[in-house]
């Protein structure tokens, strides 16, 4: 037990340990805010809407990102893909709009990969082309109260994904009547040695299977009957059991409805593929969230790269329309490696950012062990930056604030009587666009490690929390009116045990600078 001299004495000795940390930021990362709420870090389009990112496909060292694009608006409208190459999947260049809308309708969401046996014959110079699979909408069947309204076209390109050509034939598969019919993801079926794509369709997923990529045969559904929830955006996958030589297959699919903290999420399911047919697991079929935050919805990953990243829409369909960015509407998660763990129970994913982003990191500052009593400033001085925090966890709360000198405040943590991690951006500014904005969001799950483990990345205008090495992950976006430069520990509670940390100023990628 420390009496009050020994207290005082003890929080000197802490502080200077702080201001002494502050004195080693030698590389002190610029980040200054050219518009409103703009990430210096995540992508965004310079300008109008987006929405779902599209067509992930990695060929000749360039990681393509296509997505749902509306060049004369920023709200939701005709959709095209628009198009972005990358070295690292961090540091974007923008190229032309890829996919433009035609007389079958706006080009929804979907995928790409590359055809590396030319099975369908788009092939050129003996070059393997790229190829889109994407959903057609039709406006006129949709106004006309039409349940033909979604069918599924194809597109190739013979140019490393820079110019495209339509399939003459096109829809390669019809509309079967279902209104909502569409995000077909495509992948190569090794065993089976044909492609299978997998669709959305109301309430439920569809596998088709193909020799070619052009003629199309209905294999099995996947999905509950009657789901009053819309099924969009899925991804399949097989990945390796971390620390065994287990294999299993992984079906993602977006909600529109029910997240874990309302309205739009990513989902996904563990079980076993035939080629043909997706058996999940559980007999009841166990659904997981990727993401229990508000804003990470159709999260889907990288074709035709070892490992497994994706990458997911930074927004949420109650509000994206409405948050109050100026000139463009919306960003990306950061882009995320995926690794699968087995449990006492069951399989759960688990996600971290792709270590390409250090290639954006500045100088470390580390944090020493202390006993919060209270309050504790941490040596944050710039407004992007990561922030790695370990605490014993014991009954105390442990709450991360982030802050600035005009009353704005992001705070998220371990809430110890619920014994779960949380972000809440109740606080952050600018929130009345939308009932559904300002909350204090839970993560789903509870975990019995004897630590709260916190890996954070803050943007100016999201923060992404990973707990227990990335089993937890929470995305939220906010507005704050001036960047959060300052954070601090708060415990309530008894002393909550710091176990030590990093503070790391995260840089602006080329386009920000
Ligand atoms: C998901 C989604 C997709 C659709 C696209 C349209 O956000 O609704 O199902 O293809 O957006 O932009």
């Amino acid at each position: 037990m420390l009496t009050s001299p020994h207290r005082f004495l003890f929080c000197i000795l802490l502080m200077s340990t702080f201001l002494s940390c502050k004195q080693e930021v030698v590389t002190k990362v610029e980040t200054h805010q050219v518009e409103a709420h703009r990430p210096m870090y995540h992508f965004t389009p310079d300008s109008m809407w987006m929405n779902d990112p599209n067509g992930l496909v990695y060929y000749e060292g360039e990681y393509h990102l296509f997505y749902q694009y509306y060049p004369d608006s920023t709200v939701w409208g005709p959709m095209h893909w628009g198009h972005a190459v990358s070295k690292d999947m961090i540091d974007w260049q923008d190229l032309p709009i890829a996919l433009y809308p035609d007389s079958i309708g706006y080009i929804f969401s979907g995928s790409a990969v590359i055809d590396w046996k030319n099975t369908s014959g788009f092939g050129s110079n003996g070059q393997p082309p790229m190829i889109a699979i994407y959903t057609y909408h039709n406006m006129d069947a949709e106004k006309a109260g039409s349940m033909y309204v979604q069918s599924q076209g194809i597109a190739y390109s013979n140019d490393k994904g820079r110019t495209w050509t339509k399939y003459k034939a096109n829809p390669v598969i019809n509309s079967p009547g279902i209104k909502d019919f569409r995000d077909p993801k495509v992948i190569w079926h090794e065993a089976g040695k044909h492609w299978v794509m997998v669709l959305a369709a109301r309430d439920k997923v569809k596998f088709y299977t193909s020799p070619d990529l052009k003629s199309w045969t209905f294999a099995s559904d996947f999905g509950i009957e009657k789901d009053p929830r819309l099924w969009e955006c899925p991804d399949l996958f097989a990945m390796k059991v971390e620390g065994s030589d287990e294999t299993k297959w992984i079906l993602i699919t977006s909600m529109q409805t029910g997240a874990p903290n309302g309205g739009t999420g990513t989902s996904y399911w563990v079980g076993d593929f035939d080629g043909k047919k997706f058996k999940c697991d559980d007999a009841k079929g166990t659904q997981k969230w990727l993401d229990d935050g508000k804003d990470n919805y159709a999260f889907v990953t990288w074709s035709d790269m070892p490992g497994r990243v994706g990458i997911g829409w930074m927004s949420n369909w109650q509000y994206a329309q409405k948050v109050p960015s100026q000139k463009w509407r919306s960003a990306m998660t950061l882009p995320r490696t995926l690794h699968l763990w087995k449990t006492h129970i069951d399989y759960v994913i688990a996600t971290m950012p792709v270590t390409e982003l250090k290639n954006l990191y500045g100088q470390d500052v580390s944090i020493p062990s202390a006993t919060i009593n209270k309050n504790q400033i941490l040596p944050v001085n710039t407004s992007t930056y990561k922030l790695s925090l370990n605490f014993k966890k014991s009954d105390s709360n442990v709450h991360i604030v982030c802050y600035n000198d005009h009353m704005d405040s992001l705070v998220l943590g371990y809430d110890a009587k619920a014994k779960k991690y949380f972000i809440d951006r109740s606080h952050t500014g600018i929130a009345d666009f939308s009932e559904d904005f300002a909350g204090k969001h839970y993560c789903s799950n509870t975990y019995n490690s004897d630590t709260i483990q916190l890996d954070i990345f803050i943007d100016h205008a999201s923060v992404e929390l990973f707990a227990e090495k990335g089993k937890c992950a929470m995305t939220d976006v906010f507005f704050t009116k001036h960047p959060l430069d300052k954070a601090k520990v708060v415990s309530t509670g008894n002393n909550a045990l710091l176990l030590g940390g990093t503070f790391t100023p995260i840089g602006a990628i080329s386009k920000r600078k």
